[in-house]
């Protein structure tokens, strides 16, 4: 029977579609390590994957069975996507599914940082709230100010309809700007990279991590953006240089950061912690119970079809 081995526990909705496989599961709360994956996963045809796998090159050429590595994200930067092409090995993700709940996500971390709400949640538990006063945390509104989303895609364009209707007005830089009727539709404007941090009174990222994107806001970009800027992230850490943004936002050029992704996950930069305009999140961008169900059985589709001899829905490879 074609083994199917699971580096973490995912729902059971995935699972069901996997009848017939011998199926084996990592039940231990724990993630793996690259040579227990090896051991674990030795005789396996299909891998199903999370984001925090680290599934190189040495890993694939270490399952010489593999059919398909099935990640249960969207994002893929965890996987050697090239070497595992250069096997014929398949490789699939769960796009769509989770990008209502990442654009919530991302307009929750947009509110709690201009609204203060970590900040007004301890002052309250620290018995401290002494009664109404006109400058008590204070922030800036929405409405009228101008969001910059980098990477204009499926959450991207998510986020912008959210943002509208906080009355918020919404430019984008993409690689390739969209076609104008397409802008005309979304109410969006494109800017250059650089327009746009200059522009923005809060920058969001929604761009996937490759060799290009990493660093994408260096020192130098985050020290073109507006003074007073908010700058959210729920794509990847390592898109923004998290060491520069630590300088950014204790020059007080930045007003405030909400982030779910970090640079070294699951490390966060003792400096960040100590912020108090710094909202962290622990990467739970998807983390409704529908979306991560949805996910579960997109990675038992693509998994199926692949061991089936069939084109898997979500192919990267
Ligand atoms: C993804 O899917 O890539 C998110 O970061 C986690 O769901």
């Amino acid at each position: 029977m074609d083994k199917i081995f699971f580096t973490y526990k995912i729902p059971d909705e995935g699972l069901l579609l996997l009848k017939g496989y011998d199926i084996m599961i990592n039940t231990e709360d724990r993630f793996l390590s690259k040579e227990e994956i090896i051991q674990k996963a030795k005789d396996a045809v299909a891998l199903v994957t999370l984001l925090s796998d680290k599934i190189d090159a040495e890993l694939i050429k270490s399952l010489p069975k593999l059919k398909v590595i099935a990640n249960y994200a969207v994002g893929y930067n965890n996987i050697d996507v090239e070497e595992a092409r250069k096997r014929g090995v398949r490789v699939t993700n769960t796009p769509d599914v989770l990008t209502d709940a990442t654009a919530d996500l991302t307009l929750a971390l947009i509110l709690a940082t201009s609204r203060r709400i970590v900040e007004g949640d301890r002052f309250v538990r620290e018995h401290r709230f002494a009664g109404w006063k006109p400058d008590l945390l204070t922030g800036p509104s929405l409405k009228e100010k101008n969001l910059g989303i980098i990477g204009l895609g499926r959450i991207g364009r998510a986020v912008a309809k959210r943002a509208q209707a906080f009355g918020m007005k919404v430019i984008y830089h993409n690689r390739k700007p969209l076609l104008t009727e397409e802008e005309e539709r979304l109410g969006v404007n494109y800017r250059s990279l650089e327009e746009l941090l200059k522009e923005s009174d809060f920058v969001s990222i929604h761009v996937p991590l490759t060799r290009e994107t990493h660093h994408l806001l260096n020192e130098k970009r985050l020290s073109m953006m507006k003074p007073g800027a908010i700058l959210v992230n729920t794509a990847r850490g390592s898109i923004i240089d998290e060491a520069a943004l630590i300088k950014t936002l204790k020059n007080g050029r930045l007003a405030a950061a909400g982030l779910d992704v970090y640079e070294e996950e699951p490390t966060v930069p003792q400096s960040l912690i100590d912020m108090d305009n710094v909202v962290l999140l622990p990467h739970v961008g998807s983390a409704t119970r529908e979306a991560r169900t949805e996910m579960a059985i997109m990675v038992g589709r693509n998994v199926a079809a692949v061991l089936e001899g069939k084109e898997p829905p979500n192919a990267v490879v």
